[in-house]
């Protein structure tokens, strides 16, 4: 049986990714299936936390056992429903892949390719930053984990924009994970660092989902006690 150690704390986790209208069939998205922070999410309820799951788009994966599951689609929604859940929660981690960028206008019709007009350009313009809000927000005693998609590796400077974001973002931890060359993103597995905003640094072994989400959870805990 798992530890209860979470019990008593209300805690936001956010998962997927989000859908960026272009017209009413098409949209710029990403590659989450939801699976990681879903696992975030279940761990913290088998652990006897209070969960609301804001979940984006991904696999179509069951509703953990015991959480309160929010659904949205895009980044404005999403930062909608996580800034109503982070207001009474203890802990929020953005475990989704919300996109920096939406394009600048949605075009209420089907987009058509016609013979006597130019081939459209997309352009765009920039999504809020979400992670950045909670921090500047930040209830007292609220824990903000963040997480980041980084591609490259330790020696291509993945580290190094990892603690560079942990900075500008101002988040308690930040979970880094290595992406590209099938990582992390849809894959059952996952791997990484976890870096504390005090300079602590470990890695995080190839493991399945789950057993990362134990890992930040431990953390999780161990921060709230200090
Ligand atoms: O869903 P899976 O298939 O299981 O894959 C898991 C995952 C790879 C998506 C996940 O582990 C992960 O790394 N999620 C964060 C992906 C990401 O968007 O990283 P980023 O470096 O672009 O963003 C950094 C942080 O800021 C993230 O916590 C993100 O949620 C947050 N953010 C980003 C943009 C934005 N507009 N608002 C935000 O809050």
């Amino acid at each position: 049986a798992l530890p209860r150690d979470l019990e008593g704390l209300r805690v936001v986790v956010s998962a997927g990714g989000t859908r960026e209208p272009l017209d009413p069939v098409r949209f710029l998205g990403n590659r989450s299936s939801g699976k990681q922070g879903y696992a975030l999410a279940r761990v913290a309820a088998q652990r006897g936390a209070e969960v609301t799951l804001v979940a984006g788009h991904g696999n179509e994966l069951p509703a953990p056992a015991g959480t309160d599951v929010r659904h949205v689609s895009t980044a404005l929604e999403m930062r909608d429903a996580v800034h109503e859940a982070a207001a009474a929660a203890d802990v929020v981690i953005m475990a989704a892949a919300v996109a920096d960028f939406r394009p600048a206008t949605r075009v209420e019709y089907k987009i058509k390719k016609t013979d006597d007009q130019p081939d459209p350009a997309i352009t765009l313009e920039r999504n809020p930053d979400i992670l950045a809000e909670l921090v500047e927000n930040r209830k007292i005693g609220q824990t903000i984990v963040g997480f980041a998609a980084e591609t490259g590796d330790e020696h291509a400077g993945v580290l190094d924009h990892a603690r560079a974001k942990l900075k500008r973002k101002g988040c308690d931890l930040l979970v880094v994970n290595a992406v590209g060359d099938g990582r992390a993103f849809e894959v059952e597995e996952n791997q990484g660092w976890l870096l504390s905003a005090d300079g602590a640094e470990r890695p995080i072994p190839l493991g399945s989902k789950s057993h990362l989400a134990a890992t930040v959870w431990d953390a999780v805990a161990e921060f709230i006690k200090r």
